[in-house]
Order: C-alpha cells, then structure tokens, then sequence
C-alpha cells in the first residue's frame, strides 16, 4: 500500500517547514502548505520542498471566477505541486475551467497533472451557519450536492471530514481521491477537532488521504509518530 499520510506543516516559517519535511520524508506520502505557511513564506517554501523531493499538497482553498481561478491554478502547477483544492462552491464552469487550466499548464511543464480537490461544505459551518448565508439544506445534503458537482466536473477528489466518508464515497467514481483531516490516533487528544476518527477507521471508511498534523508535528519525536500510524495501517 501506498503512503497515505500527508503531514499538515502548519508551522509559522520555512525554516522549520523544511526541517520537518527533510526528517518525515521517509515515513510520509506528502506535505501540506496551507494559507499561514503561504501567506508568510510564498512560492518559494514550495520550491525548497520540491528540490527536496517532497510531495506538496498546496491548500489555498481558490474561489473565484473561472478566469482568476484558471490562472492561479497554472501559477501552482507551474510550482510542480501534486495536489491542490478549489471550492465546489465556485461552481460548475469555474471547477471545469480549473481542471482544464491544471491539464493544460501541466502539459506545457512537461508534469503530471496535479490531483484537483474539491472542498465542499467547510467543517467549521453547521445548518445553522449554512442558513445564515442562504442556504436552505442541510450540511449532508450540502455536501452530496456539492461532491457530485465536483464528480460532473471532472475533478480528482474532495477534501471532507472523515465523518462524511459515508455521504460521500457512495457516489463517487472508484478512482475519486478522498482527502480527510480530523484524524487521531487512538488515544491522542482531539485539540479543536470535534469529531475525529482514527488513521485505520478513515482509510477503512474509504479515505485515500489522511491530513495529520499536530499528532505528528507537535509529536517530542515526529518521526516516531509518524511510523506508528503507518504501522496501524498495516504499511
Ligand atoms: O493538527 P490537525 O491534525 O488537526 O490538522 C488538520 C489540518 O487539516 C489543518 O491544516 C487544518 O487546517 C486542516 N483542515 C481541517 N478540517 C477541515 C479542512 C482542513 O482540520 N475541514
């Protein structure tokens, strides 16, 4: 099996970023940069961990008209990123515009196209938050609706909480990447997440990527944290 832990560098600067990557390469599938590291450090912390040789998941969660979206999209295939997400949210024409931007510039690089994720409902949002913005379902139905957009779409997965494998997997084609975070390895504290599942109950519910971050990264040695869940899974 594949190593499916993609380790969340939510840490405040490159330099640590790069520092944990080089040490967890061994004992993972892939890092994530999300919009601290990004926001703090830009393309280059991406750069320094594509001539590490470290898989990068860039999770800048783009919601935009098709136009902007397409052009951002180029801009981080052109960092040779291997995975990155858009919210379904922004629509049919724009995730369609996104997936044909991702095949397009991975083609003129000379890459293989980035797996497009599609973020669907955010996990921070109940019914009643999605009612304040005009949205009359609820977070499930919500989020099936959205999870078929990106099928329709063409994109290569989603990213949702382990906890809505079950809503989700059941539509989706077999070769749908299914991205989840809330992961805890039995006995660990679940810090703000609120309902959490363990690495072998997610990959059993049919997820095909678990986003860990602090188990691992404010673990006293994360290598060693890291090769446990492996080892729970059987790798
Ligand atoms: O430290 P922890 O394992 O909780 O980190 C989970 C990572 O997944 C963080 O980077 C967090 O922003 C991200 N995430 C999440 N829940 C979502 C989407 C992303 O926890 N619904």
């Amino acid at each position: 099996m594949r190593n499916p832990i993609i380790v969340a560098l939510d840490v405040p600067n490159a330099e640590r970023a790069v520092d944990l990557a080089k040490r967890l390469k061994p004992f993972i599938g892939a890092v994530k940069i999300g919009s601290e590291l990004f926001t703090a450090e830009g393309p280059a912390i991406v750069r320094a961990l594509r001539e590490d040789g470290v898989p990068v998941f860039l999770d800048l969660k783009y919601h935009d008209i098709p136009n902007t979206v397409s052009r951002a999209v180029e801009a981080a295939v052109r960092l040779d990123v291997q995975m990155l997400t858009v919210h379904t949210s922004g629509g049919l024409e724009m995730m369609r515009a996104a997936k044909q931007a991702a095949d397009r510039a991975a083609s003129e690089q000379h890459h293989s196209p980035p797996i497009l994720l599609g973020v669907t409902v955010l996990t921070s949002l109940n019914d009643t938050g999605l009612a304040q913005v005009g949205v009359n379902a609820s977070v499930a139905d919500q989020v099936q609706r959205l999870a078929r957009l990106a099928v329709q779409a063409g994109l290569g997965g989603l990213v949702c909480s382990p906890i809505e494998l079950p809503i989700v997997r059941p539509i989706a084609p077999p070769e749908f990447q299914i991205v989840t975070p809330g992961i805890r390895p039995p006995g660990a504290p679940p810090d703000d997440q609120m309902r959490t599942r363990t690495p072998a109950e997610a990959i059993a519910a049919g997820a095909t990527w678990l986003v860990i971050g602090r188990p691992i990264v404010s673990a006293p040695d994360p290598c060693a944290a890291a090769r446990i869940i492996l080892e729970s899974l059987g790798c």
